[in-house]
């Protein structure tokens, strides 16, 4: 039922806890996993206006960042990538550029997804709040369904 899983990952403690229940949905047919890692281009759109000063092109400056991100997390992608493979899962890792919600969205029709299962909360502040923006966002607009794990 649950055959291809699309795990989005901001790599924080709360997204990691969802690995565990990944892992129980083997039990429940589960074949294939996605690990999803989107740069929030929130963060360079000020200095994507002034690359061009610093002598570079946009797509040029865009993939020297997704290069960074790739080799800053690539510790930890191969991590959750060696967990899930031991788990008896195919596992593939995409990294891209653009607003989480809707790449997660956009991965999720793409692929095929089954299910989505992501954490609760992520890296940002603020403690107060039960869903945090990305997990909040897929919840509202993912076609498939979405395990929320807190
Ligand atoms: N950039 C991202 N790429 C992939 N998945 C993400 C990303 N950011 C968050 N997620 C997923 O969404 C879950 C919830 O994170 P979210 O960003 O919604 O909470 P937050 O960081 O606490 O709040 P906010 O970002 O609104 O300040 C994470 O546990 C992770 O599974
Ligand atoms: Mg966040």
């Amino acid at each position: 039922m649950y055959s291809k899983i699309l795990f989005p990952t901001d790599f924080s403690p709360c997204a990691e806890k969802a690995i565990s229940y990944i892992i129980q949905l083997r039990d429940s047919g589960a074949k294939e996993v996605i690990v999803l890692h989107v740069v929030d281009d929130f963060c360079v759109e000020g200095l994507l206006k002034h690359c061009k000063m610093a002598g570079f092109e946009p797509e040029e400056f865009k993939k020297l960042v997704l290069d960074e991100m790739i080799s800053e997390n690539e510790e930890m992608v191969e991590g959750v990538k060696k967990i899930l493979i031991e788990a008896g899962f195919q596992v593939s890792v995409r990294i891209e550029f653009g607003k989480p919600v809707k790449e997660i969205c956009k991965i999720a029709e793409e692929e095929n997804i089954s299910v989505i299962v992501m954490g609760a909360k992520g890296k940002g502040a603020l403690k107060s709040m039960i869903l945090g923006s990305v997990s909040e966002g897929t919840v509202r607009n993912a076609h498939v369904p979405v395990l929320v794990i807190h």
